[in-house]
């Protein structure tokens, strides 16, 4: 009997290695910057309860309305697997109290998500996002901060050519300003009964409408922008302020339109231009009144989500990647039994001196633990046979040009270490 392969499920994107390496590096510099501004991690569940997700993330949103992957667990329950990371961290904030401690409260994450959305480059139904989230603070500083440590992440992986868009959302009453016009403005235009409703819940959505008869309807909107109270146009200015102070380069885009319902404020979003449609590698913004609607006190929040999967690409597009910072530093070709004892204690010493080793396993002949440690793409190869072992010292190979240096095999840590310049 001859069994059916099994395939993955569809729209998922897998890391496997080689390419996981370069993954894993990905996720390590954009986690990198929150880390440094004192975020804390915070690790969640998959999935939720599906109530915390209409609640917080919006009825008039696609991920809540087309993209959600929801299903009854077997207490009856109605489940979902986690679209985005804010709504979870709001509410194990509150759950957990940590809102009644030391404000703000700075946490980051890392992980995946999924969104039933139709498959195509750089848009998976399971993707990876780093996130972080600072609550309880209503400060233009912070919001300058928490741009800046995601544009920090981005120019850790080399990345150049991406815009950072800015705009505001402003306050409870900016927005009720601007909702009167919008809503007399929208109720001249032709809707049909789903856009309608989407208008009715949030209007915002229709400049994101992506049919080109509703994009032209929308050319002469009121902008939000223009309603701003002058506190909220305050604020908005300080956080270009404090951008500009730090060197941070970025466009005001009045027609942005955030994928989710919580928004207020200061919003924002990382565009890469190399990635054809799936452009945005990050974004963000403020959520006033999230924690109140889950249930909380009504303290205020911002915090972004950067798209693994998307910075990958981008920096594969861009051949930023440090290819050399994947594979080891030597590979150990040992010959014979003995040959692998001081294999094995002289690997523990390198790694132990951070030199990345791997020794060649299995009685394989010379010629192919040689094809092997080229494949491995490791700089530098030892071969360690009778004739070494009893002179005590080695051939180092350098792989790129295949030059070899005599070395004492006591003197190897010391020697790589000089010419890894670590
Ligand atoms: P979002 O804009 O929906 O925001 O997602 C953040 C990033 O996740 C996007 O910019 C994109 O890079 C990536 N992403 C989203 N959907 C997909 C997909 N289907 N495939 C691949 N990548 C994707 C949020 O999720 C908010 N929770 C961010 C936030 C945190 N706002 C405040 N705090």
């Amino acid at each position: 009997m001859k069994y059916e392969k099994i395939q993955g499920p569809k729209g998922v994107r897998e890391y496997l290695p080689p390419e996981s390496a370069a993954f894993e590096w990905v996720r390590e510099q954009l986690i990198a910057p929150a880390k440094a501004a004192g975020y804390q991690l915070m690790e969640l569940p998959v999935f939720e309860d599906t109530n915390l997700f209409t609640r917080g993330v919006g009825e008039s949103t696609d991920v809540v309305s087309k993209e959600m992957y929801t299903f009854e667990d077997r207490g009856g329950r109605s489940i979902t697997l986690r679209p985005e990371g804010t709504a979870g961290v709001m509410r194990a904030v509150i759950e957990q109290n940590l809102d009644r401690g030391q404000l703000p409260v700075k946490v980051w994450y890392s992980g995946q998500f999924f969104r039933a959305e139709r498959p195509q480059a750089g848009r998976y139904r399971q993707f990876y996002q780093v996130g972080i989230e600072a609550i309880g603070l209503d400060d233009p500083a912070i919001d300058a901060e928490v741009i800046a440590i995601a544009d920090r992440g981005f120019k850790n992986l080399g990345l150049r050519n991406y815009r950072l868009e800015i705009t505001s959302l402003g306050d409870a009453q900016s927005r009720a300003a601007h909702r009167i016009d919008l809503m007399a403005f929208i109720k001249k235009l032709d809707l049909d009964e789903a856009t309608a409703k989407r208008a009715e819940i949030n209007p915002l959505r229709l400049f994101d409408d992506k049919r080109p008869e509703m994009q032209a309807a929308m050319v002469k909107a009121p902008l939000l922008l223009d309603y701003l109270s002058d506190s909220s146009r305050k604020s908005f200015e300080l956080v270009q302020g404090y951008l500009r102070a730090m060197k941070i380069d970025f466009v005001i885009n009045p027609r942005m339109v955030r994928g989710l319902d919580y928004y207020t404020g200061t919003t924002f979003e990382f565009v890469h231009s190399d990635l054809g449609a799936q452009s945005g590698i990050g974004g963000g913004g403020r959520y006033d009144g999230l924690m109140e609607i889950l249930g909380g006190q009504s303290l205020s929040g911002i915090g972004f989500g950067l798209g693994v999967d998307r910075a990958l690409l981008a920096a594969i597009a861009e051949k930023s990647l440090p290819a050399e910072d994947f594979t080891s530093d030597l590979f150990l070709i040992p010959l014979g039994e003995s040959a692998m004892e001081i294999a094995l204690t002289t690997a523990q010493e390198l790694r132990a001196a951070g030199i990345r080793t791997e020794i060649a396993f299995g009685d394989r002949a010379l010629k192919g633990a040689m094809k092997a440690a080229d494949k491995s793409g490791a700089r530098y190869v030892v071969v360690l046979g009778d004739s070494e072992i009893s002179s005590g010292n080695v051939d180092l190979k350098r792989m790129s040009d295949g030059v070899l240096t005599s070395v004492k095999i006591t003197q190897l840590r010391d020697q790589l270490r000089q010419a890894l310049s670590l």
